[in-house]
Formats: C-alpha cells, structure tokens, sequence
C-alpha cells in the first residue's frame, strides 16, 4: 500500500507541467529523445533531450529511489506519464551516471544503503523503451562529471563555472589541460576522474578512477599538526579497521567522513561521544560557518584530506590542471577560502617539490550538475 502510494505520487510529479514540454518536439508525430540520468545518494536527476534539436532539454524534478527495484519504478513510471502526456517516443539513447565501479554494464552502487543485490544495477534490467540496451552506458559518476566538463568546455561556458584557486603561485592557463587534468568531487563519496587530450587522440578521453579509496599517506613526527592528525586517523580507523589499517581519503573527504570527524573533535574538546548516525554533514558546515569551534577543525580535515587526495592524483597522473567539481565547493567556498592558506599548503607542500610547480587548481564557483550535463552529451554522441 504504502510503496503504491510513493509511486502514484512519483506518477503525478513525472505528470505535471514538467513533461509536457517535449509534446512540441514531435516531427511528423514522433518524438525523439536521449536520457541523460544521474543517480545520486537520495535519488535520480533525470534529463530529456530533443534528439532532432539537441540544444532542447528538459529537466524532471529530483526523483527519490534508492534500490535497483526502485529505480527501475521510476523508469516505468516516466514511461507511462511520457505516454500519457506527450503520446508516442523513441529513445535514441541513455547515459546514467553512477557512483561505483563499473564493469560489462554492472554496477554495485556504493551510496545507497542496503544489502549488495539491491544496490547491484545491470543495464540489462533496465525498460527497454527508456534505456535501449544497445544503445544505453553506464558511466561512473566522475566520469560523467568529467564528460560534464568537457560539454561546458565545447559550449565556452567553462570560464564562467570555475575559479582558479591561489593564481599567484600557477600562472593562468586552460581549465581542461592540452596534457591530463584531473576532476574530483567530494561529496556522498570521494570520486576522481582523469581527462587526457593528446595529439594521438581526436577527441578529449575520459578515465574513471577509484582513487578516492586510496590509504591516506600520513605525515611524520616533526610536521606541526602530526598529533592531532595521528588522533583524528586512528579514531577514524577504529571505527571502520579495528585500529589496525590507515584510512582511505574518503574516510575523511566525504559526508561520512566530515560527520566522523566531528564526532573525533566532539570527544576530544568535550569528552562526549555523539553517536555518529545522529550527525548530519550539512549541519556540520552549517554549524562552522556560524563560528562553532569544533565544527571548524573537522571541516578543516574534510578539506585538508581532500587536498592531500588531489595532490596525490595530480601528481601520480601527471596532471597539470586539477578542477575541485561539485555543488558542496560551492556552497563551502567561504570557508575554503578562509582556510587558503592551510589548503594551499597541503596541496603545494609535497616531497618533490618541482613536480608541484605550475599546477593549476580551480574551485567550481557556480551550481551546475556536470553529472547531468556528462551524461546527456555521452547520450547524444
Ligand atoms: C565510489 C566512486 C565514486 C565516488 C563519488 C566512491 O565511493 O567508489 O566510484 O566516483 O564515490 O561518488
């Protein structure tokens, strides 16, 4: 009862005004659309383009799903409401962009809750008349973000999008690279993605990584802040590796790991250990950006680790550009700013010195989902 309700009020959101736009991109009575899809933690983006005019889209309201069984509602569902309110379509094409690895057109999602089989996703699962499964991909979702770039890069928007981060020390240059530029977004989870143009390539190539899953290399005795860092590091290990391994920089730089280390900053300013299910990142953030104490110093780890994780993909993938992407950059662009120069530091401060010189680092500036952009220019291609 209760699941039938959740979709019929799914099936009125897909049937409101938010559909009816691509009655109009029907030529000699047949529309045609790709799909560009991003499923995020809490649920999916979904976007419509005109395939006869590319430059149509339309967006759906945030979709909640969070299963495979779910998501798979949804699509029959937009099915349904297309049907319903535009009448016949075909689907030239999709691209969803997951986070997770991806191998022969399966993906077990790691930011969704639950048991590996409802968090496994097979193209082949997927309608048929939404996702044609020889012409639909599963991108993960850095790579989509990548894509993302790279469509804002093509359409000269991408100087608009992003800030260059301490330009006195790398001089200007092009955001994508000529060479290898890096894209990481921290958010439900840490994803890196590499961008790599050369003259052997006709078009820009997109390599998906795992990198955030890296162990973070931790520094030695002399360095000023070791103790707290050892601290932070071991509490963080007790709680995901019985104390005996190093956590990886996603541990620290992503949603769970800020709501982790502010439990840490809790019990060792306060004594007091908060449970971390009853800790919210955004509050967090929120919490520091009206001066809360402790709030700051796991905002100033978050940030600290990430960092360290960029160094360590730029510089083990020789890259010369590095773009920070996602919303929370945005949205915490006061406090990345109020903390350059901790940051700059840790980005800079690396044990070869001159592989660092010259490396560009840019900070999105502006909202934009390149998940959602990434996908629906792979749809199209
Ligand atoms: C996943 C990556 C993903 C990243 C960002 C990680 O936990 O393993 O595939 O890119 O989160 O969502």
């Amino acid at each position: 009862q209760i699941i039938s309700l959740f979709f019929k009020s799914q099936k009125r959101m897909f049937a409101g005004n938010a559909i009816a736009p691509i009655k109009n991109w029907a030529v000699d009575g047949k529309i045609t659309l790709t799909v560009g899809i991003d499923i995020g933690g809490s649920g999916l983006r979904i976007r419509l383009v005109n395939h006869m005019k590319p430059e149509e889209i339309v967006d759906l309201p945030h979709v909640k799903a969070q299963s495979t069984e779910e998501c798979v509602q949804v699509f029959k569902n937009l099915i349904e409401t297309i049907h319903e309110v535009a009448g016949q379509f075909e689907s030239k094409g999709a691209a969803l962009a997951l986070a997770g690895p991806i191998k022969d057109g399966v993906c077990l999602l790691t930011n969704w809750p639950g048991e590996p089989q409802d968090r496994t996703i097979k193209i082949v699962d997927l309608p048929n008349e939404i996702c044609p499964h020889d012409k639909t991909v599963f991108l993960n979702d850095l790579e989509a973000g990548a894509y993302g770039v790279i469509a804002a890069d093509d359409q000269k928007i991408i100087g608009t999008l992003f800030e260059q981060l301490w330009s006195h020390v790398a001089s200007k240059g092009k955001i994508v690279s000529d060479s290898r530029t890096a894209v990481l977004a921290m958010g439900s989870g840490l994803g890196a993605a590499l961008i790599l143009k050369s003259p052997m390539l006709d078009d820009p190539l997109v390599l998906p990584t795992e990198l955030g899953h890296m162990q973070i290399p931790v520094v030695c005795k002399e360095d000023p802040t070791c103790k707290e860092e050892y601290e932070l590091i071991q509490h963080i290990s007790n709680h995901y590796y019985d104390g005996k391994q190093t956590p990886e920089f996603e541990d620290i730089a992503s949603g769970r790991g800020l709501c982790l280390a502010y439990q840490f900053f809790v019990k060792k300013n306060q004594n007091k250990v908060l449970p971390v299910d009853q800790i919210n990142a955004g509050q967090v953030a929120e919490q520091a950006r009206q001066g809360d104490k402790t709030a700051k110093q796991a905002l100033t780890w978050h940030y600290k680790v990430f960092m360290r994780s960029a160094k360590a993909v730029a510089t083990s993938l020789v890259c010369d550009s590095v773009i920070l992407a996602l919303d929370n950059q945005v949205k915490n662009a006061w406090f990345v700013n109020a903390i350059a120069d901790q940051l700059h530091d840790e980005f800079y401060n690396f044990i070869r010195p001159d592989w660092m010189n010259g490396i560009r680092v840019y900070a999105q500036s502006k909202v934009l989902n390149f998940n959602l952009l990434g996908t629906a220019y792979v749809a199209e291609q």
